[in-house]
């Protein structure tokens, strides 16, 4: 006997179980279908990476960086990291890899896991599923318009409704360091009634205070400068294209003045899709433009957007309910245990046609076989018999249709079942 409960999965770490697995599938499938028809190509990272690369990335003075990154030194001495992110590998992929010094524009999407050891709760997890797209390359407004187009039309195509996308623009590396000066002043005035974290962070990273959820900080951001009055003449237009963009695709938007990104490396405009139903970790998706990431990594000067989507948020909003339901394919049922072989056989022959089938193996009656197969409201079942099989034939019998039998060879079962159920998912290779 095993003790129960001796090993559990680590907090905030979750197994994904079959049934939420085939829901993963599903939306990565639609998203795989929405960027193909954008022309994105997959880009699979490894989860593992020098340390640097998201030190020099995302920051020293984030969250992510000081407090939740699993960094260790491996057997080698080496700095490394499980990525607590997606866009930094993919910066360091295409340095590496794709960038050929052509002004080609590279359209990546991605889906994988992440690593972040936040306090677990409702919708943030220690280990968590992005599905995520990046342009690098490129630096127009249309660039970063497309990439919100993405976003909306598989959040749509996933019946997801009551988003709403928030917009802000920060500005060029130049924009922000005049900002942070003006912030950090107006902050300086007001440093003892700020909290403990925001009195640090006026001084290390003063964008990120504006972040805090405390009330008192809050209401003293009231009155703080705003970002947008910080934006040189380039941004500004970059900024107010986007929004004519969006206008004419439709696309609502609001603009928060006060919308920051948790990670250093954005300069241009940020984004994030917010749904109430996730209540305090509110963010569906986030991103925006990252045009100095490459040059700091070392590659080319290159313009780059992108965003991700958590997965599990994904889950939450959909709601088990809504997720289509695959048929559970056929039961082979043979009529006494000693016609389990040919009953096998039977279903290698359903198998090997790619149509979804399955043999009981829990060693259970004919009848409890067939209690289980109308449990599991199977449309079809087919019973082997010493008799037919012999003749190579199988009683087909329809569950849904008063248990209706009929004998007939196995290749017209087979193509009866593909025809009324469509349980085929192998093509044949056509
Ligand atoms: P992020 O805002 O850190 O941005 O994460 C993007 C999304 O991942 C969030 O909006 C949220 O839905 C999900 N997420 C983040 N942390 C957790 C967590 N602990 N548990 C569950 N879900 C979580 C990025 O990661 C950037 N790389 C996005 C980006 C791509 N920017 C440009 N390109």
């Amino acid at each position: 006997m095993c003790a129960k409960n001796k090993y559990r999965s680590l907090r905030g770490m979750e197994d994904v179980l079959p049934e939420r697995s085939q829901q993963m599938e599903y939306v990565e499938r639609t998203a795989r279908e929405v960027f193909t028809s954008f022309n994105y190509g997959q880009i699979r990272t490894p989860h593992l990476e020098k340390t640097g690369v998201f030190t020099a990335s995302i920051g020293e003075d984030t969250d992510i960086i000081e407090k939740e990154m699993y960094a260790f030194t491996d057997r080698s001495g080496d700095f490394i990291a499980l990525r607590p992110e997606g866009t930094a590998p993919i910066v360091r992929a295409f340095i590496e890899n794709l960038w050929k010094n052509t002004p080609d524009v590279y359209k990546l999407f991605y889906f994988g896991c992440m690593f972040r050891g936040e306090r677990p709760q409702k919708g943030r997890m220690r280990q968590f599923r992005q599905l995520g797209a990046e342009v690098i390359g490129g630096k127009g407004p249309f660039i970063d318009a497309e990439l919100i187009l993405t976003l909306e039309i598989v959040l749509k195509r996933l019946g997801i409704s009551g988003h709403r996308l928030i917009l802000n623009s920060l500005g060029c590396r130049q924009d922000q360091d005049r900002y942070k000066k003006k912030l950090q002043e107006f902050l300086l005035e007001r440093h003892e009634d700020l909290c403990d974290d925001c009195k640090r962070r006026t001084k290390s990273n003063v964008l990120r205070v504006l972040d805090c959820k405390r009330a008192g900080c809050k209401k003293i951001r009231k009155n703080a400068p705003e970002v947008s009055a910080s934006l040189c003449g380039a941004c500004c237009e970059h900024y107010d294209k986007l929004k004519e963009i969006l206008g004419i695709l439709d696309i609502e938007y609001v603009e928060r003045k006060d919308l920051v990104r948790g990670l250093d490396y954005y300069t241009g405009p940020v984004f994030e899709a917010e749904h109430d139903e996730l209540g305090a970790q509110s963010a569906l998706a986030a991103g925006g433009r990252y045009d100095e990431l490459s040059s700091r990594m070392g590659g080319p000067e290159v313009g780059a957007c992108g965003y991700a989507i958590g997965l599990e948020r994904l889950l939450l909003i959909i709601g088990d309910d809504k997720f289509p339901k695959s048929p559970e394919g056929i039961l082979i049922i043979p009529q006494s245990e000693d016609l389990t072989v040919e009953a096998f056989k039977v279903a290698a022959f359903f198998w090997e046609k790619g149509i979804k089938c399955q043999i009981d193996h829990s060693g259970r009656s004919f009848k409890g076989q067939m209690r289980r197969a109308n449990r599991e409201a199977r449309s079809f079942v087919i019973i082997v018999t010493e008799k037919d099989i012999r003749s190579g034939k199988v009683i087909l019998k329809d569950m849904l249709n008063k248990g209706e039998q009929r004998l007939m060879s196995l290749q017209d079962a087979s193509e009866e079942v593909v025809k009324l159920e469509g349980l085929a998912i192998y093509d044949g290779g056509k």
